[in-house]
């Protein structure tokens, strides 16, 4: 963090320009947009609908879980009564006080952020947290908040397959920014964004995906990020940042930061003489699917709080909020924890996925990665090419299913994996992603999307023999 930079927050309007029309018009709830005031000391509210607890039949709750100092150990949270009650109440539309709390502070740890005064004691950094029904949920009201239908928005390509439906719903360009082994290609951003035709309104977005990218597991560069953030102020856009994979990164080296923390390290320009930081352009998108558990359904999006507020009066008209409950229970696990229970957690959860990533490559790079992997077969040279994932749970890999000696000549791009997958492998007994079902112009490709993060050890030799034998198969078809 660089204490010397002053921080200045995007005012309230700046995202006037950005807000979907239906944003704009959307109006608080009638009830919920005066819970508020419920708290009001001395106030005696006849305002909301909600029911008598005392009537629910839940009296408390128990649950075990793991100490992560120890995996065999168990803890046992006990709920009593009085406490269970904010669980089985509504609750605020943006989350849970005392979970939304725990997570604003986690977002300053992680992130390096001020949620309240910045570092100088200059003014609000303006950001705050909200909680949705899994990060999906936060990405899909984020997308209404922020799109009118004809809007160009930059996505990266490959791109997570649930966000493509998304834009599509919302009539919108996607326009693809190709990515890398080093993450979304900012060389390619800029390129896109020098050559954008005077005539056509600029984007106003862009979605990535920066840690273990899915479906890529690539990890973008500081580097690039560095960059993709300079593009982002030069050309004025907002940065989605969809992160849920954010805490399984487990390469050796240090992780760059996140665009939520590089917004406050990155100068912007002087002002008077001092280097500033113009914050705002980020809206980040973690979950709790990866660490903790994916049925819990909690995902929370921090970043500025015009946009939260409409993404707020969504979920007040769709689902009123996410369940009090699962928000009371991964609540009272995290303070039971602690934040360095839960970081320690996190790696735990790294270290296990990164034991798994290794057996699949050792067992990727036997039998597909050249050579004869059983004594008595041939060597049929290359079946894949791959590069190993950092951050995740996904290999991507491109199957070299034509015969030809230059692994990247272009007839092997013109090939797609659909046909192999969906028929040949599945014949085979294996199922993988075609890696079509990733690119928002559904275009073809030789690439697959395996997850790892399932399978043992014996299930993915199995795997990896079947779909040696599927691209064999295909090969010799293909040379018949
Ligand atoms: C990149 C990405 N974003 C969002 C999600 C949705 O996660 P959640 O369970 O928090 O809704 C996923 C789930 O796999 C994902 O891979």
């Amino acid at each position: 963090m660089n204490g010397n930079l002053r921080i200045k927050a995007l005012p309230t309007e700046f995202y006037d320009q950005f807000l979907s029309e239906r944003a704009k018009n959307l109006k608080p709830s009638p009830i919920r947009g005066l819970y508020p005031l419920e708290k009001q000391p001395g106030v005696i509210s006849l305002l909301a609908g909600k029911p008598e607890p005392s009537t629910f039949p839940f009296t408390s709750l128990s649950f075990t879980a793991k100490d992560p100092t120890d995996g065999n150990t168990e803890i046992t949270i006990a709920i009593p009564r009085n406490e269970l009650t904010p669980g089985l109440q509504y609750s605020d539309t943006a989350g849970l006080p005392d979970l939304l709390k725990w997570i604003t502070a986690l977002q300053e740890l992680s992130h390096g952020r001020k949620h309240g005064r910045n570092v100088s004691g200059e003014g609000e950094e303006g950001w705050r947290v909200s909680m949705g029904t899994g990060s999906q949920d936060m990405i899909s009201k984020s997308a209404t908040a922020l799109i009118n239908p004809g809007d160009s928005i930059l996505v990266e390509s490959p791109v997570y397959a649930g966000v493509i439906p998304i834009f599509r719903n919302m009539d919108c360009k996607q326009i693809e920014v190709p990515t890398d082994a080093d993450g979304i290609r900012s060389t390619s951003l800029k390129e896109i964004l020098e050559n954008w035709p005077e005539s056509q309104k600029r984007p106003k977005l862009l979605y990535t995906v920066p840690y273990g990218c899915n479906p890529t597991g690539m990890t973008a560069s500081l580097e690039r990020r560095k960059e993709v953030l300079r593009l982002a102020r030069q050309y004025n856009f907002i940065i989605l940042e969809d992160d849920p994979y954010y805490y399984l990164y487990c390469d050796k080296a240090t992780r760059p930061a996140s665009y939520f923390a590089l917004e406050v390290t990155e100068p912007c320009g002087e002002e008077t003489g001092k280097a500033y930081a113009e914050v705002g352009r980020v809206l980040r998108f973690d979950s709790l699917s990866k660490v903790l558990s994916a049925g819990l359904r909690i995902g929370f999006a921090s970043g500025p709080e015009a946009i939260l507020r409409r993404v707020d009066m969504l979920t007040a008209n769709a689902n009123l909020q996410v369940s009090s409950l699962t928000q009371l229970i991964a609540f009272r696990l995290l303070d039971f924890w602690g934040y360095d229970k839960f970081f320690l957690h996190t790696r735990n959860v790294s270290a296990f996925y990164k034991q798994k990533r290794d057996v699949f490559e050792r067992e990727l790079q036997k039998w597909l990665g050249g050579g004869a992997p059983e004594e008595g077969e041939c060597d049929e040279g290359r079946l894949a090419e791959w590069v190993s994932p950092e951050a995740g749970m996904f290999f991507w890999f491109k199957l070299l299913v034509e015969t030809s000696t230059e692994p990247s000549s272009p007839s092997l791009e013109e090939q797609d994996s659909r046909t192999l997958i969906e028929t040949h492998a599945f014949a085979n007994g294996v199922l993988a992603l075609p890696g079509t079902v990733f690119l928002p112009n559904g275009s073809k490709t030789p690439y697959v999307r395996a997850s790892f993060s399932l399978l043992d050890e014996n299930q993915v030799i199995e795997a990896m023999k079947r779909l040696r034998k599927t691209v064999l198969e295909v090969r010799n078809l293909d040379s018949k």
